[in-house]
């Protein structure tokens, strides 16, 4: 239970509207399953893997007993010059699942780090192989890629860049995006329409000349942005643009990973192979800050060429940390054992139905959905940007069932482990809120 006079003062929430939260305060206690209880005890339903994390669903004792375990044996291990067991074997296992070619794992602890592990990465590669006037990157509008510099730098979020937008990192350019309301909307799985939007970055290329671009990064799937698939064809021709130029391709799965569209990354699901691959969240299962950079043997080859000395003058004190390790392992064997990535396959019809069975209750006007993610824009209301999205945001959580809203957009995320009947729960939920708020 909150303590009646717990202070809400101190903490300053990220990504919050800090004074409203605390004036009204949702605050989650425990979690089980696929459901989180709040400090009252409440059985909360979760629509969102908590926060695109938990695919394995909550409170899973293989994860919390490999954490007992491992913290108990060894806490910490120094990350520089040393290693430890767990962090060769996670490697190892990380590379079993990723898309051919991509066996070498850098770890971080969080999606933006892995974020501008990547794209540093990507520069320190260029100039191993002397090729050092490739410095400039291009992200894409409407992308997230976490909050570093270097991620709202190539991110395409205008909120998250404007107040910080003297100090971008320079030479960075942006795809248009592939969001098309007029032609695509109410599109199931991949819209047809838009592949095209890939050749602007010819128009980059003759622009700024291949051999000064480092890189390409997007999220095969937009998630943050508010579930925005790529056009059939899309991230093929990103990947021939970029190969033809030498130009390395980042695929930013850090929501996409794991599962959550229907294999083990998006990457084998789109049949597009990119040089790296950036991940965090359901890498644990949402249960220690992690995150990880796969890497073609290619990247990691030729940094390996110069004289004999550390090859990548940058880390993380907590890369690969045991314990953080250790219950990523775990997760991994729950996900293969329980053939979770599959289940996000094999619900995707059933899922996919159920969320556009919410078209034309009132300002819908766009559903969008791959593997077990569901994407639903409202019109914005005459009270302004996104009050309509929180509203029945709102509305859900006291009505028992998490979901996300950015903007006038209501994302769902389930854990894989949901079933049919906890999908109609939560689409009856958001159907009631949406007529309640209107
Ligand atoms: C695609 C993508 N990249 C990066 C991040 C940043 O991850 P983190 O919040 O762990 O830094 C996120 C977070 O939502 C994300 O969705």
């Amino acid at each position: 239970m909150q303590s009646e006079t717990q202070s809400l003062e101190h903490y300053w929430m990220p990504f919050t509207a800090n004074r409203q939260f605390k004036s009204k305060p949702r605050m989650l206690a425990e979690a089980q399953g696929m459901y989180y209880k709040d400090t009252n005890g409440r059985p909360v339903l979760d629509g969102t893997a908590g926060l695109w994390c938990c695919n394995a669903g909550h409170g899973r004792k293989e994860i919390s007993q490999a954490v007992s375990r491992q913290i108990h044996q060894m806490d910490y291990a120094p990350s520089f010059q040393m290693g430890h067991p767990l962090a060769f074997e996670l490697a190892e296992r990380l590379a079993q699942i990723s898309p051919e070619g991509l066996n070498k794992v850098f770890f971080t602890n969080s999606g933006s780090e892995s974020v501008d592990s990547a794209l540093k990465i990507a520069i320190n590669y260029h100039r191993a192989r002397g090729e050092s006037t490739r410095t400039r990157f291009i992200g894409r509008e409407l992308g997230y890629h976490g909050v570093g510099f270097g991620g709202i730098s190539v991110g395409g979020i205008g909120g998250n860049r404007k107040t910080f937008s003297q100090q971008l990192l320079p030479g960075v350019d942006h795809l248009p995006h592939t969001l098309d309301m007029q032609g695509n909307a109410f599109s199931r799985g991949m819209p047809k329409t838009g592949a095209e939007k890939a050749d602007v970055l010819e128009q980059l290329v003759a622009l700024h000349g291949a051999e000064n671009i480092a890189a390409v990064i997007v999220e095969p799937m937009s998630g943050s942005a508010g579930v925005i698939l790529p056009p059939e064809g899309y991230l093929q021709r990103l990947r021939e643009i970029t190969k033809k130029h030498g130009i390395l391709l980042i695929f930013d799965e850090v929501i996409t990973g794991f599962g959550r569209v229907g294999d083990a990354f998006a990457s084998q699901r789109w049949g597009v192979t990119p040089d790296m691959i950036t991940t965090a969240k359901a890498l644990n299962n949402g249960a220690i800050p992690m995150g990880a950079v796969l890497i073609d043997d290619a990247i990691y080859d030729a940094s390996m060429q110069g004289p004999d000395g550390i090859e990548l003058f940058h880390g993380y004190t907590y890369s690969g940390h045991p314990v953080a390790a250790a219950a990523a392992i775990a997760s991994l064997d729950i996900y293969q054992n329980e053939q979770l990535f599959e289940r996000s396959r094999e619900l995707e019809g059933y899922f996919e139905e159920a969320v556009h069975s919410l078209k034309g209750l009132p300002n819908i006007i766009d559903i969008r959905n791959i593997g077990l993610v569901g994407g639903i824009q409202f019109s914005p209301s005459e009270e302004g940007v996104g009050k309509r999205g929180f509203g029945i945001f709102e509305h859900c959580f006291a009505n028992g069932t998490l979901v996300r809203a950015t903007a006038d957009i209501i994302a769902i995320s389930p854990p894989l482990i949901i079933d049919k009947q906890q999908i109609d729960q939560i689409v009856n939920t958001l159907g009631d809120a949406i007529r309640a708020v209107g």
